[in-house]
């Protein structure tokens, strides 16, 4: 059993935490992905910071017996200024920790941030995943996303 509430500072390590493997797990996907910075987790937690108070973004924190066991951020993007509508919701980060995968808590957490996005009035729902993360695309499909754009990528150096 598990339940979905709105995260708080008390949660930032364990959110830190989860953003420290999804690096490690991208970087894996990817070993040419761009260096982190040296400082990049404490740069990070202000990030954290920032969105816990911000009114256009949301973190979401699934608990089990009183433990983060997974997260979602989600906020508002702007879109180019040539479509009819100017903003998004966006999600920035989804990670259930590993032991809890498969039981249904990803689902929950976008559904959470998606309840969030349409009462923020937003008609767009979107999230860049890689594209050798075919198990967390598996999970976004059946929630009903769908490929839009493929963001190609060449290292120059
Ligand atoms: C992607 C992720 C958030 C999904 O969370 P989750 O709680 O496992 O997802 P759910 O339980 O809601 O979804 C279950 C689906 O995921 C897939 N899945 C879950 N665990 C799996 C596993 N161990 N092996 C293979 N597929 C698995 C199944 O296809 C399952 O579909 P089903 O309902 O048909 O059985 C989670 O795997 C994760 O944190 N991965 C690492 C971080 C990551 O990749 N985040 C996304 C970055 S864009």
């Amino acid at each position: 059993m598990f339940s979905i509430r709105r995260a708080e500072r008390g949660d930032s390590a364990e959110i830190a935490g989860n953003w420290t493997a999804l690096m490690g797990q991208n970087r894996r996907f990817n070993p040419r992905l761009l260096a982190l910075k040296p400082d990049s987790l404490a740069v990070y937690k202000k990030f954290l910071e920032k969105q816990f108070s911000s009114k256009k973004a949301r973190v979401f924190v699934a608990e089990a017996d009183g433990k983060v066991i997974g997260h979602v951020m989600v906020s508002v993007k702007k879109l180019p200024p040539v479509y009819a509508i100017d903003t998004e919701a966006y999600v920035d980060e989804l990670f259930v920790k590993e032991r809890f995968r498969g039981k249904g808590v990803g689902t929950a957490l976008l559904r959470e941030a998606e309840k969030w996005a349409k009462q923020m009035g937003l008609r767009e729902f979107s999230l860049a995943t890689n594209v050798k993360n075919t198990r967390a695309q598996k999970v976004y499909r059946d929630f009903g996303f769908g490929g839009l754009n493929l963001k190609l990528v060449k290292f120059l150096g």
